[in-house]
Parts: C-alpha cells; structure tokens; sequence
C-alpha cells in the first residue's frame, strides 16, 4: 500500500507562473490590469470567441451571464446534476430555477426532458457539460431556436472539450454565453477564477462593466498615467474582476491546458482498460464521435447490488488504501435549501438521484505518475474482488 496519500486532484502550477505572480507583486499592480487583458485576448483565440471577460470564479461568472439574459420572475432551465452554484446564480438574479432530469448514459441535461419543462415563462436554459463531456448541443440550440430561449453554457468542467469539432465556448451568436472556471481542482486554475465567453456583444459589454461595480472604467484604465479618474455607473454591479496575480498563473495554464487533458485521456484509457472487468462498476460512457471529453473528472458507479456495499462506503475503503475520492453530485433538488426553492422531492428527478448515489470521483490529474495511476487501479481492484 503506498504511504502518502494521494488526493483526488491537484493543480500543477509552472516555475514560470510562480515567477510571473513574483513579478505582479512586485511591480505594484496586483488588481485587474495588463495581465488580466492579455489572458482574456488569449482565452478569446483559445476557444474561438470573439469576447472573453474574466471573473474571480464561475460562479461569478454564471450570476453575471443569467442577469445579461434573464429578468426577474423569468423561469431559467438546468440540470439536478450540478453544483450549488448553478443553482445559486439562477437565484440571485431573481430568476426561476426549473430542473430537467438527466439522460443516463451521458450524465447531461436530457434534451427531450427539457423540452418537457419550457413554459411561456422560459427566458434561458444552462446545460452543465458533466464532467466535461459535451452535451448534446445540436438538440439544446434547436430547441432554444424554436423557444426563442437563451443558452448559458456551464462550461466549468469543460475546458478544451470539442463538440463536433468545436470548441466549448466558441462563438454562437447573440444570446449565447458560456462560464468557465478555474478553481484549483479544474482542467486549469487560476486559485479562484473563471471565464465568461461570447459572441454576443450586448451582453458582454453589460457583464464586463457589471463584474467592477457597474464602472465604465476600471481601476486599470483610470489609475495609470494616461487614465483618466472620473467614471459612470451605467448599471448597478458587483466586484466579480479577477486580478492580475490570478491572470498570471491562467494565461501560463492555458499553454500547457492541451498537454493536461492529454495526460488526463491517458489516464482514463488505462482506468477503462483496467476496470472493464471489475464486477460492480458501471464506467463512464464512450464520447460521441467527433466530441473531445475533457475528462475533468472520472465518474464510475458502484453498483452496490453487485458490489455488497454502497458508493460512501467505497470511499471509506478507498481511504484505508490512502486513496482519496470525492463525488459530484448529489441531485441538486434534493439539498433542502432548494428542495424549499423547487419545491421538488425525491422521486422527482429519478434519473439523477440514482446517479447521485452511486457515482464516485476517482483520482485524475495530470501529474499523477504511473505508479499513482497503478495505486489507484490495484485499490480499486482489491476493494471490489
Ligand atoms: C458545474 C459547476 N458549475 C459551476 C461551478 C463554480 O465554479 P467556481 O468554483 O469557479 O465558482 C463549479 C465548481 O465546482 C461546477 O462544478
């Protein structure tokens, strides 16, 4: 059994990075500045979006994209099988939150289930790309096309994915945003952080000039030598910005973003490999062709009827083995803050409360060395005989 214990994820941060936050420090201006816009130029080109504003998380980002696109009072659809913050954004902007049940293979919002839930009241939906797994976009636009409602895609997990030879949060017209974000346990990070990308110059103007306070200037351009110190408020904001020390550790992140989730397909391939004949484990779906996952986390099922114990338990055994693990997600509904909210129950989203108790999150990140990946398989493997 290995003597340190291995985390479900960690963050590989470069020399140069470090250097480049000294650097920021060091010169005085740590706030949003020179190095926050560079990374924003070069997420834009990444993805292929003609705007790309910063923010200090998705979070953030998600509440600036649904007060862009959605009024007060106006139902916004997504998915029991995401984080809190989600949900939180929806709420905040005094909006409507309206799930839709999954599909079971993919883990994504079930395009049919959704369709189901449109009302007149519908303004936008926020698929989740589970895991980084593209969802099925071409049924989500046609939908939102024949609903006139907007789409916020909920990219936090899907950086570098492709769908149908697209990048995720590649331009898409008006109305159309997507959120990324850069928390340490993502594709890449930032510490803190996210990314908002659009096509839709409306809504970026608004969501730029909201993230500092409503400011038609930031600090950035009113403080330097050529700034000039006098502002408008144009709509009241919030400090969502990302600073410099984040954007210097991002746009560094960004260069090797390909070589990571390379690393991290590599490592799924030997996870699927060795685990197709492991009895109790349902493994993650194969991605659709001409659709790059951007394996952001690793999802099994413990099916406990074949297994004998339950997926909590599992974690429990993993640990003995200095193993961590983690689990996303529980079906959003069913946490009673928004169970008061939805007014939803269990037995209400049954696809994905089944999920909710079964899937685990195996460890899975680029630095993981081949005795890491061995670790985890010969765990898994004794655990499950
Ligand atoms: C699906 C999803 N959406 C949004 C977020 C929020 O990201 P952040 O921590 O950057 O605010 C997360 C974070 O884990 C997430 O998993």
């Amino acid at each position: 059994m290995r003597k340190d214990f291995l985390p479900f994820s960690k963050p590989s941060v470069s020399e140069d990075a470090i250097a480049d936050v000294c650097d920021s420090i060091r010169s005085g201006w740590l706030a949003m500045g020179p190095k926050t816009v560079d990374f924003e130029a070069k997420f834009a080109q990444y993805v292929g979006s003609k705007f790309a504003i910063s923010v200090n998380s998705a979070t953030a980002g998600l509440h600036l994209a649904v007060m862009a696109l959605v009024e007060p009072g106006d139902e916004v659809i997504t998915t029991p099988m995401t984080f809190a913050s989600t949900l939180n954004a929806i709420i905040y902007s005094g909006a409507v939150p309206v799930l839709a049940d999954i599909d079971p293979l993919t883990l994504n919002i079930d395009p049919k289930r959704l369709e189901e839930k449109i009302t007149a009241k519908t303004k936008a939906v926020i698929p989740v790309h589970f895991a980084g797994r593209p969802c099925d976009m071409d049924a989500i636009e046609q939908i939102a096309k024949k609903h006139d409602i907007a789409i916020i895609e909920d990219s936090a997990h899907a950086m570098g994915s492709v769908y149908h030879g697209r990048k995720i949060g590649a331009g898409r017209g008006a109305r159309h945003i997507a959120v990324f974000s850069f928390h340490p346990t993502k594709n890449m990070t930032t510490g803190e952080g996210g990314m908002i990308t659009t096509d839709d110059e409306k809504a970026a103007d608004r969501m730029s000039v909201q993230r500092q306070n409503g400011m038609d200037k930031g600090a950035w351009n009113r403080f330097g030598a050529k700034g000039k110190s006098h502002y408008d408020i144009f709509v009241p904001g919030l400090k969502y910005q990302m600073m410099d020390i984040q954007a210097a550790i991002g746009r560094d992140q960004l260069k090797y973003l390909d070589e990571f989730n390379k690393r991290r397909a590599q490592i799924v391939a030997r996870y699927d490999e060795a685990f197709a004949s492991v009895q109790g484990l349902t493994l993650p779906a194969a991605v659709e062709e001409d659709c790059t996952h951007s394996w952001h986390i690793y999802t099994p099922l413990i099916e406990s009827s074949e297994t004998g114990f339950t997926r909590d338990e599992f974690m429990e055994k993993m640990k003995q083995y200095n193993i961590g693990t983690a689990y996303h997600y529980q079906a959003v509904h069913l946490f009673s803050g928004y169970a008061k909210i939805t007014g939803l129950k269990k037995g209400d989203m049954p696809v994905a409360e089944a999920i909710g108790e079964k899937i685990v999150s195996l460890p899975l990140f680029p630095a993981m060395t081949d005795q890491d990946v061995d670790d985890v398989i010969e765990a898994v493997q004794t655990v499950c005989k």
